[in-house]
């Protein structure tokens, strides 16, 4: 990220929000009624074109030709992470942590979060341009909000989150949506060893990159355009894991994996026969965790939006 400004590519996702809320209802795969606010020049102007008749399917089509994947990706895996959240409110969850939350708008888009303590941590640059779009667009900021603004390089979640009021005992879920793939290693283990120390059963929802798309990067579909774009903002990816060392990889953290889904397989799910000529950001993972050593929830809940991924099967008691 660049020194003293919001992070660009949560932006980049904020217009792809942007743009599909713009589709008539038939055809979106959600409605983000902010997303647009949180638009700053050249991209406002980018959504302003595609709320226009003439405009809606040329704006995200142009986006997909020259960075194909990524937009077809972030809008499938925002429905797939509400449908998540939606199945996991079954059971109880008693509060709800947001990692490097962008412009994420769940906190006030969705029925669910409405009632329990949603904890909004991310870096003060993005953290303190949200702030102020949301005071412009909102008469009344949700008492339930708290935000927390944490450099995850920093070390000091466990302090700050404390501060804010979250409770180690309560059952909680926990989103950490685009962000890894940006962080140090050292930063996406310390971050994951706080989330091991959430109460038992408590889940934990976050992307990663497959690894080879640090270490051959020529080998997926636009890249070349992608890495060029990140360069320019300053947020190139820096971390990736191996899809087959997951289920490893979390335990050494104290977590178990659930369930691991790739880019292709959640457009599949939401854009059907569409999805077959979706090319790009295969890479890009969403992967569901239990924190302790067994993926047993506490009360009998499907979470069947995961449903079809790698799957761990839950261990006997
Ligand atoms: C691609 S955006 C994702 C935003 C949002 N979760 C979403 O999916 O739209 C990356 C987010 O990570 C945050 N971030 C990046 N590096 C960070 C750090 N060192 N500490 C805290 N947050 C960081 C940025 O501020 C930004 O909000």
């Amino acid at each position: 990220m660049r020194e003293g400004r919001a992070s660009r590519t949560a932006e980049h996702n904020a217009l792809f929000r942007a743009l599909e809320s713009s589709l008539p209802e038939s055809r979106r795969l959600f409605d983000d009624p902010l997303a647009r606010a949180f638009l700053a020049w050249p991209l406002s102007l980018a959504a302003r074109l595609g709320g226009a008749p003439g405009f809606r399917d040329f704006v995200p089509w142009f986006i997909d030709h020259r960075w194909p994947g990524v937009r077809t990706s972030v809008v499938a895996r925002t429905r797939l992470i509400d449908d998540v959240i939606a199945d996991s409110l079954h059971e109880q969850i008693e509060q709800f942590v947001i990692l490097g939350a962008g412009f994420d708008s769940r906190a006030y888009r969705l029925p669910g979060l409405r009632s329990i303590p949603v904890f909004e941590v991310d870096h003060p640059d993005t953290q303190a341009v949200k702030r102020r779009a949301l005071e412009r667009v909102l008469p009344v900021s949700p008492e339930q909000v708290r935000f927390v603004a944490s450099d995850f390089t920093r070390r000091d979640l466990e302090s700050s989150m404390a501060a804010a009021g979250f409770r180690d005992s309560a059952h909680t879920f926990i989103l950490w949506e685009g962000v890894t793939n940006y962080l140090t290693e050292d930063a996406v283990d310390t971050t994951l060893r706080w989330c091991s120390r959430a109460s038992a059963g408590s889940l934990l929802l976050f992307t990663y990159v497959h690894t080879d798309i640090l270490t051959r990067p020529d080998a997926f579909v636009g890249t070349k355009r992608l890495f060029a774009v990140l360069e320019k903002v300053g947020e190139r990816f820096s971390f990736g894991i191996d899809p087959s060392q997951l289920g490893e990889f979390l335990s050494r953290r104290g977590l178990t994996l659930v369930s691991d889904l790739g880019a292709a397989e959640y457009r599949e799910r939401y854009f059907h026969e569409a999805a077959r000529r979706m090319q790009g950001h295969e890479f890009y993972r969403v992967v569901l965790a239990r924190v302790g050593p067994s993926a047993i929830p506490r009360s009998s809940s499907s979470l069947s939006a995961m449903s079809g991924g790698r799957k761990v099967p839950p261990e006997p008691l």
